[in-house]
């Protein structure tokens, strides 16, 4: 042990552990920490309060102290350090913080490999926030949902989600394949793509994906407004590939999909939170003219906290059942009145969509309700002062962006609330969960007992949880 002459730390002492560093670097650094009041052991034992190693993964350095003799009672274990705390050490003339960044052992907890995590397989029975550790593995397999989706197979497209929303709900990063041992919804397809995004960096499938022909029509094809899979695909085949295509046989197109080309630019960019905010107080003016009482209620991903989104999704009740009833087209013509509508669709609440009995619907129609509802598209005034300076053409003072008007009677608003705020995936396994785990019948419109052919009375969101006998979970824990 090499004792300097003035030891300045005297809670410190540094082990400068060989694997990797090679012995003249190692006997450079010592010197030098030495030279700056440093304790540094050249022997470890259990005198050693700091492990410093280099170019060493976390596991390397727990098997490499868990080869060591374990420190007598009543002693610390050593923190095991990264060779940027000794560094910035030695720069600041005195031993740094240590901070989560210097560790070596926080990607791992204990004993070399983490161990699973226990992770309940609805996405519905466990929280998912907003943001979370596996971005890049998650975007991956989404994007091979999506792939699979224009090709019609829902199979795979659900597999894909399962595997995905898992990985938003796991609580630290995946960084080793072992970390997947144990999850629900791994498959050997998901768990490939994930072994090469960790071995490689990359996936090969996902990037053919990426960038062939047939993906990049069909996204940007379903990006317009009014364009769903089906005639995304029967373009593909006719050999349409870009907007210009789709453009030259306007004559086809209905109106919806002739004004989502119209506005193209302004709807495929994101809706930021402060147009939803503005869009709401736009809508609330209106809706409280028309109906004094009457409430609107941000839905979709905005509710769950998201910043951006594709659109901006509107739940619109009044306390006093049946006072709804024939609101929309009053707000509607309110609204355009005020030159605020650029396009919008009215859909009239079905013959049997009104009596909060969910039977009537397909058990698999996820997104289908029979609400009274306003497909728009709205022209929003940018806030003054926003046009953009420099070369570019001046900022138009308004934009396009799509806007869901949905009116739901009040005993069907929770329903309406829970079945809007989504994500999407969250729904399709809340009523999955529903269905199978509780034999309940679940959508936007009520919960049937089909058994007891009885739909359940509810106040407020937390009471369908209960119903389904799950633990709340609010708005912005659903991202699954
Ligand atoms: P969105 O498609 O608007 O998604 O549907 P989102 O989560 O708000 O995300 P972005 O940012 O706009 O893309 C919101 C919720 O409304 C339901 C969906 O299932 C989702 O849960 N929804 C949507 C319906 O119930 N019916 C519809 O016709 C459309
Ligand atoms: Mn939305």
């Amino acid at each position: 042990c090499a004792i300097p002459s003035a030891v300045r730390f005297p809670g410190v002492a540094i082990h400068l552990a060989e694997p990797r560093m090679g012995r003249t670097r190692r006997a450079f650094l010592a010197r030098l920490a030495l030279s700056k009041g440093f304790r540094v052991m050249d022997a470890y034992s259990s005198e050693v309060t700091h492990v410093v190693m280099e170019q060493t993964s976390p596991e390397e350095a727990i098997c490499w102290l868990e080869s060591r003799a374990a420190p007598p009672p009543g002693c610390n274990r050593p923190v095991l350090l990264d060779i940027s705390w000794f560094t910035e050490s030695m720069a600041a003339g005195q031993p740094v913080p240590v901070e989560a960044r210097h560790h070596l052992e926080v990607a791992v907890p204990r004993k070399g490999l983490p161990s699973p995590v226990w992770m309940p397989p609805y996405a519905c029975q466990r929280p998912t926030p907003l943001t979370h550790h596996n971005t890049i593995l998650s975007e991956a397999l989404e994007m091979l949902a999506e792939a699979a989706g224009f090709e019609g197979s829902e199979g795979r497209l659900l597999s894909f989600c399962r595997a995905a929303s898992v990985l938003k709900a796991l609580p630290g990063p995946i960084t080793y394949l072992s970390q997947l041992e144990g999850l629900p919804h791994f498959g050997e397809h998901s768990c490939r793509v994930i072994q090469e995004l960790l071995e490689h960096g990359v996936c090969e499938e996902v990037e053919k994906v990426r960038l062939s022909e047939r993906y990049q029509s069909m996204k940007l094809f379903t990006q317009i407004f009014g364009v769903g899979v089906r005639t995304a695909d029967r373009w593909y085949r006719e050999g349409l590939r870009t907007l210009d295509d789709v453009q030259k046989q306007v004559q086809r197109l209905t109106q919806q999909q002739k004004a989502g080309l119209q506005h193209y630019q302004d709807l495929s960019t994101p809706v930021q939170r402060s147009d939803a905010e503005a869009l709401q107080q736009v809508v609330e003016a209106a809706v409280g003219h028309t109906l004094p009482g009457a409430t609107v209620t941000l839905a979709g991903g905005f509710r769950r906290g998201k910043l951006q989104g594709h659109d901006v999704d509107f739940l619109i009740t009044h306390p006093q059942e049946g006072q709804e009833a024939g609101l929309l087209p009053r707000v509607m013509s309110y609204l355009k009145q005020q030159g605020l509508v650029l396009y919008h669709q009215h859909q009239h609440q079905h013959q049997h969509g009104h009596s909060g009995d969910p039977t009537h619907l397909p058990p698999r129609s996820h997104t289908m309700d029979t609400f009274e509802r306003s497909f728009c598209i709205f022209r929003l005034p940018r806030p003054p002062g926003a046009a953009v300076g420099g070369t570019q053409r001046p900022c138009p003072s308004w934009k396009a962006v799509r806007v869901d008007l949905v009116v739901a009677p009040i005993s069907q608003f929770p329903f309406a609330l829970l079945g809007w705020t989504g994500s999407k995936h969250f729904e399709r396994e809340l009523r999955r969960f529903s269905r199978k785990e509780r034999g309940l019948w679940l959508n936007s419109h009520g919960l049937f007992d089909p058994e007891q052919k009885a739909v359940f009375q509810v106040a407020a969101e937390e009471d369908i949880f209960r119903h389904l006998g799950l633990t709340y979970l609010p708005p912005e824990q659903r991202n699954a």
